[in-house]
């Protein structure tokens, strides 16, 4: 029950009404036994909001689009790794001193690892955007070989050269030989879910194929992946695993993982 203890946990951004992350982290915080609420807020000045999360005490904040990387110049402290990112999608506020994390990279290697080994595979990340970035940073991390590919080919050259990798556009990979793909795009997603971000040429039996979109939980990419023998691990995985890490950041403690998943994949099935 809310009262007057109950602890104050949110997500900003804008729009923030198709969030699955209130679902998520209050069911969370029902089972974990912890007199705390969280609730999503549409911001339209970012500064204002993150004045009223310090005058209000507000516990810890969800950070999502578009304010992951406008976020950082506003916090007390940046976590190496968000900074390296340059991007941040959780913030702690511990008595007060606000502190920005990034939980994303965390929950696309913990997802992937709960699959395979990540070091020295062959990865083809396709995307440059917030998402591509954290991934490829936790790739980078655990010491996979990438190629970026992406639309916009200079954004995909940033990346590459910011995480040492290299990027090569589809079109001109030959021999897709890959161990891992990723989808960090939005391609694929509703009302375009009639679309891959990739030919089914390059899908071959044995490879792992990883969807970050998660509406719907089987994407086009993800569906041919399955007809070609590969294995899938679709968006809901790294939904689950970021926000498990948000909520141990948050409370010290981590969640049930599966209960996690469970919630979340009941919360898509309503939608
Ligand atoms: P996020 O933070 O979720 O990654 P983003 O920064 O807007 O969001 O990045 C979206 C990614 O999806 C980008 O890599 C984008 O490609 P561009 O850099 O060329 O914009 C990619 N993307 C979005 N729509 C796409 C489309 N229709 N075809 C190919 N790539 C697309």
């Amino acid at each position: 029950m809310i009262d007057a203890q109950t602890k104050l946990y949110s997500v900003i951004g804008n729009p923030v009404n198709h969030s699955l992350s209130p679902i998520m982290h209050n069911a969370a915080f029902k089972r974990m036994g912890l007199n705390a609420a969280y609730l999503a807020f549409e911001v339209e000045h970012l500064e204002e909001a993150i004045r009223g999360i310090r005058g209000l005490g507000i516990q810890g904040v969800s950070v999502i689009l578009p304010f992951k990387t406008q976020v950082i110049p506003f916090l007390d402290e940046v976590e190496a790794v968000a900074e390296k990112i340059k991007a941040v999608n959780t913030i702690q506020n511990k008595g007060g001193r606000l502190i920005g994390h990034n939980t994303d990279w965390r929950g696309a290697t913990e997802a992937l690892e709960e699959e395979v080994d990540l070091k020295g595979k062959k990865v083809l990340l396709l995307g440059a955007g917030g998402a591509a970035r954290a991934i490829g940073f936790g790739l980078k991390e655990k010491g996979s070989q990438v190629i970026i590919s992406n639309r916009s080919p200079d954004k995909a050259h940033e990346l590459a050269k910011d995480l040492e990798f290299v990027n090569q556009p589809l079109s001109s990979i030959r021999e897709p030989n890959f161990d891992i793909i990723i989808n960090a795009t939005s391609v694929g997603m509703v009302p375009h879910d009639d679309e891959s971000p990739l030919p089914k040429k390059f899908l071959r039996e044995g490879m792992l194929v990883m969807d970050i979109v998660y509406q719907p939980l089987k994407t086009k990419l993800l569906q041919e992946a399955e007809e070609q023998g590969c294995r899938t691990i679709d968006g809901l995985e790294m939904l689950a695993l970021q926000g498990a890490a948000q909520l141990e950041i948050w409370t010290g403690r981590r969640p049930e993982i599966n209960q996690i998943k469970e919630d979340l994949r009941k919360a898509l099935h309503r939608k």
